[in-house]
């Protein structure tokens, strides 16, 4: 990409994102709808209001959208709570660990949206699990790191696919232990991806189907 076609672009997709996001204090709150119907890479522009709420739903969601883009690899789910999305990309080929500070049993079952039926996890079943916060020396392990509603991690995993050759899945919600604030009336996503795209990233933004906050970013150097 040109530097002046690059500017363009990031000049485009950054008001996409903040003209309409003015005014919100809640940095989890769902995106208006108007802030993404110039937004390069969002094809689905069902209403969020329209989808269902499936927001406990977000790890097999998520699994999805990664099995659809991306083939199987080296994954850390960066603040990856239980490690839900972790498990289901582990079944999937993927070779995934947890990257938390706070160490979580798996759940017991999980709904398979697809077969439309709960699935048991075994007591003995596992995914890898590095207890301790994201740090960037981490990332060097991983050809894809992925952070769902992480806390602290959002601007290191942009600093990681700026400097390495990892690919990154961030989904936002609040702003917790980061070292970046928004400019006022900025929404946390418009920052983030401010910040990306000035590190001549490129940004891919995406939507999983449920309700609430769920735009996702997919960060990589061109
Ligand atoms: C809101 S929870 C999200 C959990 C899960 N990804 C989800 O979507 O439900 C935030 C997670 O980030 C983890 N966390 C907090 N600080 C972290 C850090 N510095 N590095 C990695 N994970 C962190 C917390 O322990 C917690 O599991």
């Amino acid at each position: 990409m040109t530097k002046r076609k690059h500017q363009r672009e990031k000049a485009r997709l950054f008001q996409a994102l903040t003209e309409q996001t003015q005014g919100s204090t809640d940095h989890d709150a769902p995106i208006p709808e108007q802030a993404l119907a110039n937004l390069p890479g969002l094809t689905a522009h069902t209403p969020s209001g329209s989808l269902p709420k499936m927001k406990k739903f977000r790890f097999q969601l998520m699994h999805e959208w990664i099995l659809h883009r991306l083939p199987p690899g080296r994954v850390a789910d960066v603040g990856g709570g239980k490690g839900l999305l972790a498990y289901l990309l582990q079944q999937s080929g993927w070779q995934a660990t947890v990257i938390d500070p706070v160490a979580q049993a798996l759940p017991d079952k999980y709904k398979d949206l697809t077969l439309n039926r709960r699935v048991k996890i075994g007591a003995a079943e596992s995914v890898p699990h590095l207890t301790q916060p994201f740090a960037p020396a981490m990332a060097e392990q991983f050809d894809l790191l992925v952070s769902m509603h992480a806390h602290g991690c959002n601007v290191q995993l942009i600093d990681v696919a700026a400097t390495g050759q990892q690919k990154v899945i961030l989904l936002p919600c609040c702003i917790i232990q980061e070292p970046l604030l928004p400019a006022p009336g900025q929404h946390w996503i418009a920052c983030l991806v401010e910040y990306a795209l000035a590190k001549n990233l490129t940004v891919e933004p995406f939507r999983l189907n449920f309700r609430g906050q769920n735009i996702g970013l997919y960060i990589h150097t061109a």
